[in-house]
């Protein structure tokens, strides 16, 4: 695919860095803050139940506004983008999407994060409309540990089905994301693990973290992940690797026997805010700046009262260039001064 190099001076006005020298890399954007399951730690039944209320449509930002935000975020160093929900595949045409994110110069990167159900549909329409990379949650292969973690819904068949079909279309590397619970799901990772050895899908872990206000985490629930790179060591024994790029989220290590690679995302034992250049768009056009963010900038107002792209950065810039966040640092050295604070949720801004 033919791309236009964008070149940002180092340093210059359009390459915001925050309060602690980050620059602004990777954008998250939330398509859709509906989804299909209801996984207990993001999105409990008894809170997302029938009457509950998502986003209307005319809330949600239509496409052309995703592109025409996009290509701002570019301008000021965005090159990487993934697509995220709730689920992102309940998003109508998405892959329209997609192809429009394509032609957008600086973007280097797009991947997608999704439960799976429905890439046996899609994985490849998104292939073609020019999705690079795929990466699957599945927190379980045991039927009942699955059920339980995603509330009911979904089935393993079904997601080991969506993975197998992003194979097929070339949606690679594919990776696999389960979030680790103690005594829910912990016993089952290593079948994780020796399902996916030597396939070319990178499963990682994912530390049970303090995201949004309703999953009722508690620090006994998490697993850390050194315990569980132990776990997994015995059996196969592992070998750090290097980094894939600056600011990566999981660690990475190879089985030594040459079968490929696990990675573990530890954000509450060991946080990576320290290279953080992720900020994250929700469905409804606001902007947040963590995961873990109380407040965020609505971008969606300025683009429907009809400001100019010049204003919509100067808004976005202004947004970075204060940005002092580091919630999982702070977290980790005063835990009783921090986690108290109303959050956003995970389904509304994808993780
Ligand atoms: P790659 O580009 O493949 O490295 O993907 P990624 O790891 O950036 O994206 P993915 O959506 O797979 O992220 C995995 C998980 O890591 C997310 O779902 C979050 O649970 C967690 N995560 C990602 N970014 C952050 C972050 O900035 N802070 C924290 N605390 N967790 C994050
Ligand atoms: N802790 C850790 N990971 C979570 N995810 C959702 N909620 C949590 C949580 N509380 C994961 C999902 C998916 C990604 C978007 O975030 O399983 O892989
Ligand atoms: Fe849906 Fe993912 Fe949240 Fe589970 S973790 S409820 S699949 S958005
Ligand atoms: Fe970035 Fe916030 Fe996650 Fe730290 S906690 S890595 S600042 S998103």
């Amino acid at each position: 695919m033919p791309r236009t190099e964008v070149v940002i001076p180092f340093g210059s006005r359009s390459a915001p860095r925050d309060t602690l020298g980050r620059p602004l890399r990777d954008l998250r954007i939330s398509v859709m803050d509906r989804c299909n399951f209801r996984c207990p730690y993001c999105m409990p039944r008894e809170t997302f139940h029938e009457k509950y209320r998502f986003l209307g449509s005319h809330e949600r930002l239509s496409f052309d506004e995703i592109v025409r935000l996009t290509r701002l975020f570019a301008q000021l160093g965005v090159r990487k983008l993934r697509l995220t929900g709730g689920e992102p595949l309940l998003r109508a045409n998405l892959a329209d999407l997609i192809g429009d994110m394509t032609a957008i110069p600086g973007i280097e990167d797009i991947a997608l994060t999704t439960n799976g159900v429905l890439l046996g549909k899609y994985a490849a329409e998104l292939k073609a409309a020019g999705l690079k990379r795929i990466t699957v949650s599945l927190d379980s292969l045991d039927p009942d540990v699955f059920a339980r973690m995603s509330g009911g819904f979904g089935g393993v068949a079904e997601v080991l089905n969506g993975i197998e079909h992003a194979r097929r279309a070339g949606l690679e590397p594919i990776k696999v994301n389960a979030v680790v619970q103690r005594g829910v799901n912990d016993h089952t990772a290593l079948d994780l693990v020796d399902r996916f050895r030597g396939t070319g899908v990178i499963v990682r872990f994912i530390e049970y973290m303090d995201v949004g206000n309703r999953n009722e985490w508690r620090q006994d629930l998490v697993v850390p992940s050194k315990e569980l790179a132990a776990r997994i060591s015995e059996r196969w024994p592992l070998e750090p690797l290097e980094r894939e790029y600056r600011g990566e989220v999981a660690e990475r290590y190879g089985f030594a026997d040459g079968m490929g690679e696990v990675g573990f995302i530890s954000s509450v034992t060991q946080p990576f805010c320290g290279d953080c250049s992720r900020a994250r768009l929700s469905s409804d056009g606001v902007i947040y700046t963590c995961l873990f963010a109380t407040h965020g900038t609505s971008l969606r107002d300025s683009l429907r009262s009809g400001a100019s792209d010049e204003q919509i950065l100067d808004l976005m810039r202004d947004v970075w260039l204060k940005r002092s966040d580091r919630y999982s640092e702070l977290r980790a050295t005063a835990p009783k001064e921090h986690g108290d604070e109303r959050k956003v949720e995970m389904f509304y801004i994808g993780g």
